[in-house]
């Protein structure tokens, strides 16, 4: 993510997303209120300094056919080596197999920066999350409400 990226990005978000599935809670009026579109610029800027940065994550745009459609992040743990992953599509993005894609970049991201373990949580009612994390190998587990996954960089990625 950088300056040139981040409107396309907002505009996706406020078009094709909900705010809780995009930014932290902020206190703003409902829905994507001027406020809340500054709060997101500023989430998104705080990251540009990458894993090294205050927010220790690096954000990356996911593109297709050249327009922005959606974002993926990886943060630093305590854990040395590794990170956590989190991601969202724009709605007409959903569904074609672009957020297991994604994952997978992100996954060879992470290994070139020198991580061996990605992490994610999601909950047991986001079938399309579960799903993009199978497809990439992720061992997942229930644990009090949550799913939580983990994906080993040592072993090989399985074919898509
Ligand atoms: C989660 C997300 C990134 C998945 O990306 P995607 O590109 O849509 O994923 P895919 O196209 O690979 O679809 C994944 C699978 O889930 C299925 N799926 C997607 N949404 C579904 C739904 N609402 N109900 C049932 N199945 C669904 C798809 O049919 C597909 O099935 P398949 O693997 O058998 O082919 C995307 O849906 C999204 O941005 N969701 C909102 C934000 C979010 O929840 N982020 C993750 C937080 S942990």
């Amino acid at each position: 993510m950088d300056e040139r990226n981040l409107e396309p990005l907002l505009s996706v978000a406020a078009a094709e997303a909900e705010p809780e599935d995009v930014m932290p809670p902020v206190d703003a009026p409902a829905g994507w209120s001027l406020a809340r579109r500054e709060a997101f610029r500023d989430f998104h800027r705080a990251s540009f300094t990458g894993l090294d940065g205050p927010t220790r994550t690096r954000m990356y745009a996911i593109l297709a056919g050249g327009e922005v459609v959606g974002m993926v992040r990886m943060t630093r743990c305590e854990q040395p080596g590794t990170v956590e992953t989190g991601m969202w599509l724009g709605r007409s993005a959903r569904g074609q197999g672009l957020g297991a894609a994604a994952l997978r970049e992100l996954l060879n991201a992470a290994a070139a920066a020198g991580m061996r373990t990605v992490v994610a949580e999601t909950t047991p009612d986001n079938p399309g999350a579960i799903s993009v994390l199978r497809k990439c190998g992720a061992r997942l587990r229930e644990d009090g409400g949550k799913v939580r996954a983990e994906m080993c960089l040592d072993s090989a990625l399985p074919a898509l």
